[in-house]
């Protein structure tokens, strides 16, 4: 295309009045916002945007599709290196088709005006409503550092950049920095801490929700109207001007985006949806053996034991302590009859051990993967096995390298592996990693081959480390799903391992704590997330375990750790009072299996989180009235409503979206007052169960430490299983599906093999199963299976809840016996699972 120099003349003048001008498909925006011309600016057509020149400022934005522009700024001339650790190449290459405008570009979605001296980028919807825009000085320099700023209107909310700390999930009000950091017992308002994922999102603005990614892997920071309360002020003392900014409207549609962007997170194996039971270590063979005869007797469903770095010799990576663990095959072999699975610890550090025949060492070595000062000898520095040299992980062969260390171990069936340390963090020095000026190698991805500082390679550091254990696990076992978990991560690590929040502290904040980094670390792409139940330092008290477990039950990765040194956390420490509660949560997980599994398909293919803010779906919850720092959904069906204050025993509001639920535990619709005004009528479960109903509701819960109040929305089909012990056992019985009535009413059934690649090659099954409410009772539809993958259940358990009195049901006319039960207010009956598109008919009589 040709290149244009445009400068704002009288007839572009006459275009931003509105005169139509033919040739520009340009429609006048609703309200127009005040026009402001750029001064000096030169604008230049691109294939799929502008350039903007002004004096020195050389800017590009791109648009790569319709939603999702890319914004770069050349330094000394030249735009950044046309790279990324976050979003591959194939994404970087798309454009959308866009229209030219005298003050920058449209997309079928947006437009992208450049106004003002010095010119601020504004993008805009159609109807010209700001999705975002530039503040008065939208760029400033200090050497190589800079600083981008936005506007922050009012009514905005910040939410994002990962596992960060704060008080709430909103981050507006805050500043933060992006320096991956070895966090131990961090408090409940630290910053930095293990991750850095340069991605936020700004929900509540005139044009909707918007993202935006700064893809610069240097010390960023991050000030969401801190100093200035109007202003976004993020930047780097170095490195790229490259950004995304990502259209929503809805906050589902940017999460979405940004997952086209860098990757959604793929589909686990199923048993890391299970309960997994950790401890800072189990030190040895007969201890994991105790362990798990234990978890059985005890019957807490459990699908992973966690060994930590105890198991190995003298904590020295790819080893195993053989006086404590004589017969680590013979281990994971007996475990897996048990159906338990085996993840190992594996950190990067790699003990310095010259002439000691430790084979990591001596490879690694031998194929210069590993990390040097800038006088070329190796970095050696102090971290569990003691000194220790560093993969150079930013290096494809050394990443190479490193995966074929697993073999053994594969070998041996472990089948997942834990990344920790990979800040990364080292022993007995203030800054708690490598210096700055510590040499890596960048021969990766499509990056130039050079030398980089550790000052820019530090925060994408432990994601490709995770990144090496991901890809050789597939060169290992080119067909298995790898279970990788990682400790520090970058924007788009949530392609390679699932993660944890680290050292947390066994504290009610810490348990509120939790939630809102995992619900932002579910915004940050990362849908897979954990936190330490019980709390890994300190201890937590018989009531705050418990609490633990329920709150954790309900989260995408379910995992109790603790440290050295402290009391024991498995379930069964403080009683069987407690044990019951505990194994009672679990139980209730492994049930709701057949959800989480679909939420997880759901996941791998969009990009929406499993745990989410209210908001996500119901963007109502954003301003609702009642205190809903503890509250989150689990998909769209289930809302998780804990109290507030964990430990106070002060009743506390719930506020439920509008559109009826039902109580989860009880299966009975859910009455409460209306929040459109005082003291409405309570809703009757008649009512609620007739049809939806529009008004939100707001119920108020004593808190009772055995109960957690969840809802269930109207208009879900909810699909559970027969309980089982462990995720490797085939559910005995039919597949349960509770059907709730109410608006736009569906659920989704999801089965694959749970451990292989097949899916994606269409070894899955997924059905969709709809309701409505008729005139005379209900109808259900199962659409045709997709995929051909044949699931574990043969017969469908239907209950219907908020059913009056009895009622027929027939299955493409064939009539099926049934069972009401009125004080339970439901209709159950059993019918053999519909391959094909079928109608079930339900008559009230
Ligand atoms: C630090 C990790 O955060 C923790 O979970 C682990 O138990 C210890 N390292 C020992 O490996």
């Amino acid at each position: 295309m040709e290149m244009i120099g445009l400068r704002a003349s009288a007839g572009m003048a006459a275009l931003l009045a509105g005169v139509a001008t033919p040739g520009l498909a340009w429609s006048q925006p609703a309200a127009p916002a005040a026009v402001e011309r750029p001064s000096a600016a030169t604008l230049t057509p691109l294939p799929h945007g502008v350039e903007l020149r002004e004096g020195d400022r050389r800017m590009r934005v791109d648009a790569l599709t319709d939603r999702i522009l890319r914004v770069r700024v050349a330094r000394d001339g030249r735009y950044p290196e046309d790279a990324s650790w976050a979003v591959p190449a194939a994404v970087r290459a798309q454009g959308a088709a866009v229209t030219a405008a005298p003050d920058g570009f449209a997309t079928a979605a947006l437009r992208v005006r450049l106004v003002g001296s010095p010119a601020r980028l504004v993008v805009e919807d159609r109807d010209g409503h700001v999705i975002s825009a530039d503040a008065d000085q939208p760029l400033t320099r200090d050497g190589r550092g800079f600083t981008l700023r936005k506007a922050l209107p009012q009514g905005e909310h910040i939410f994002g950049l990962g596992d960060k700390t704060g008080s709430d999930f909103d981050r507006r009000g805050n500043s933060y920095v992006d320096w991956n950091t070895d966090a131990f017992g961090f408090t409940s308002s630290q910053d930095p801490i293990y991750k850095s994922i340069p991605f936020f999102i700004g929900v509540g603005g005139a044009g909707g929700s918007y993202g935006l990614l700064l893809d610069n892997s240097w010390r960023a920071f991050f000030d969401f109207g801190h100093r200035d309360a109007d202003t976004i002020a993020l930047g780097a003392p170095d490195g790229p001007i490259d950004y995304y900014l990502i259209a929503g409207p809805s906050t589902a549609d940017v999460v979405r985006g940004y997952a086209a962007l860098t990757g959604p997170s793929p589909m686990p194996p199923l048993w890391a949806l299970g309960y997994q039971q950790s401890r800072y270590s189990y030190m040895s063979a007969a201890e994991v053996r105790t362990l798990a005869a234990r978890l059985r007797a005890e019957r807490v469903p459990t699908d992973v034991i966690w060994l930590d770095i105890d198991f190995q010799d003298r904590n020295r990576p790819f080893t195993v302590n053989s006086q404590a663990f004589p017969d680590f095959a013979g281990l994971i072999h007996d475990m897996g009859a048990e159906g338990l699975k085996i993840v190992a610890i594996t950190d990067l550090h790699i003990p310095a051990l010259p002439g000691a025949g430790y084979a990591p060492y001596e490879s690694g070595l031998a194929g210069h993967h590993f990390v040097r000062k800038p006088d070329g000898s190796l970095y050696v520095a102090p971290v569990w096995p003691g000194p220790s040299v560093f993969p150079d992980f930013t290096e494809t062969s050394a990443r190479r390298w490193w995966g074929t260390l697993f073999k053994p171990f594969v070998a041996d069936g472990v089948a997942g592996f834990w990344n920790d340390m990979n800040e990364p963090a080292i022993f007995e020095t203030p800054t708690k990693t490598m210096p700055l000026d510590t040499v890596h190698r960048v021969a990766s991805d499509d990056f130039a081959p050079r030398d980089a500082s550790h000052a820019e390679i530090h925060n994408v550091f432990g994601m490709e480390n995770s990144r090496a254990t991901y890809e050789g696990l597939l060169a290992l076992r080119p067909d298995e799903r790898p279970f990788v978990m990682t400790r520090a991560s970058y924007a788009g690590g949530q392609r390679y391992a699932v993660t944890w929040t680290g050292d947390n502290l066994s504290t009610w904040d810490h348990l509120r704590l939790s939630v809102h980094q995992l619900v932002n670390l579910g915004l940050s792409g990362f849908a897979y997330g954990a936190a330490d139940v019980g709390g890994f330092a300190g201890g937590p008290s018989a009531d705050l375990l418990t609490r633990w477990f329920e709150i954790g039950a309900f989260t995408p990765v379910f995992r109790d750790h603790s440290a050295k040194g402290t009391p024991r956390a498995e379930p069964w420490v403080d009683g069987p009072a407690h044990l019951a509660i505990r194994r009672r949560f679990v139980e209730t997980r492994y049930r709701l299996m057949p959800y989480l599994y679909a939420l997880a398909d759901q996941t791998a293919r969009t990009g929406d989180p499993i745990m989410r803010p209210v908001f996500y779906d119901y963007p109502e919850a954003l301003n609702a009235s009642c205190d809903q720092s503890m509250s989150f959904t689990l998909g769209k069906a289930l809302l998780v409503a804990a109290p507030p204050k964990m430990e106070s025993p002060q009743s506390y509001d719930v506020c439920l979206p509008a559109g009826g639920w039902y109580d989860f535990w009880t299966g009975q619709p859910v009455a409460g007052r209306t929040t459109d005004g005082a003291d409405q009528p309570i809703q009757s479960a008649t009512q609620a169960a007739a049809g939806p109903r529009t008004a939100s509701l707001r119920l108020t819960e004593q808190p009772r430490l055995d109960r957690l109040p969840v809802f269930v929305r109207a208009g879900t089909i909810l699909p559970r299983q027969p309980l089982v012990q462990s995720l490797s056992e085939t559910p005995q019985g039919p597949l349960a599906l509770d059907v709730y009535p109410g608006d736009d009413c569906a659920g989704v059934l999801y089965a694959d093999d749970g451990h292989s690649l097949g899916y994606r090659r269409g070894a899955f099954l997924r059905q969709t199963v709809r309701c409505t409410v008729t005139p005379t009772g209900l109808s259900i539809r199962f659409a045709a299976r997709e995929g051909r993958f044949t699931p574990w259940w043969r017969d469908i358990a239907i209950t219907v809840h908020g059913w009056q009195g009895g009622g027929e049901a027939r299955l493409e006319g064939r009539r099926i016996a049934t069972q009401g039960d009125a004080g339970a207010g439901t209709l159950t009956f059993t019918l053999p699972a519909p391959r094909g598109a079928a109608t079930l008919t339900l008559a009230r009589n």
